[in-house]
């Protein structure tokens, strides 16, 4: 994804962050997902989904080099509020550099239940998907799922994606879909879906979205 800019705003990023991105990307392709980093436009649409009480945290998976990170800060979600997990340790150092304050996580996010500080199990606010998890096949993605579960009982996640309709086959994985924002100043254009599992009796009711 891109540096792209949005309207006639400058994209801010400190140099480097697209070097090592597609550096990550010629040595991974499927693990990263995408040639370049996400856009300044598709970073503020995911932080204006954001949903969080005060003692909760945004948890965000496949972090990259910060930028969705530095969107939620820059929206206000404070820095000792935001973990970040990023399983290529170089991006992970690069992130902690890059991010003070933020707690980095160098690690895998389908073991987020090892991974994750347990005094922040249970109070997740909002988790945050960029891992192409389009490409993995579906005892993977639920075992993502699982995973998000474990450590944000209810709450689901965002997921940012080239796909035009839903990424996930939600359906079989149990959790309803709503396609939450859309933006053609990314490259390419790309989606945000928010996933949610079923909500007990009374809850509120996320349905919606293109059936899978
Ligand atoms: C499409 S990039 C998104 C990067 C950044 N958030 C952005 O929007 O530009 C996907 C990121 O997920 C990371 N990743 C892939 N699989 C992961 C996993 N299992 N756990 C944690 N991070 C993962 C990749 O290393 C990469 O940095």
């Amino acid at each position: 994804m891109s540096g792209i800019t949005a309207g006639s705003r400058r994209d801010e990023r400190p140099p480097g962050d697209a070097a090592l991105f597609f550096r990550r990307w010629l040595a991974n392709p499927l693990q990263m997902g995408s040639v370049v980093p996400s856009s300044a436009s598709l970073c503020r649409r995911i932080a204006g989904l954001v949903e969080r009480a005060e003692d909760e945290i945004v948890l965000e998976l496949g972090a990259g080099t910060g930028v969705v990170s530095r969107a939620l800060l820059a929206a206000g979600v404070p820095p000792e509020r935001l973990a970040v997990v990023e399983i290529v340790p170089e991006m992970a150092e690069h992130l902690r550099m890059a991010l003070p304050g933020v707690q980095v996580i160098a690690g895998d996010a389908f073991d987020l239940p090892r991974a994750l500080p347990a005094r922040w199990h249970g109070k997740v606010g909002t988790a945050i998907c960029g891992i192409p998890l389009v490409m993995l096949p579906l005892e993977r993605q639920r075992a993502f799922v699982g995973a998000v579960e474990a450590v944000a009982p209810g709450r689901g996640f965002l997921l940012y994606t080239y796909c035009i309709t839903s990424p996930l086959p939600y359906r079989r994985l149990g959790l309803s879909a709503r396609r939450m924002a859309w933006t053609p100043a990314n490259f390419p254009p790309a989606s945000v879906w928010r996933y949610r599992p079923p909500q007990p009796q009374g809850g509120t009711s996320h349905g919606g979205g293109v059936p899978r």
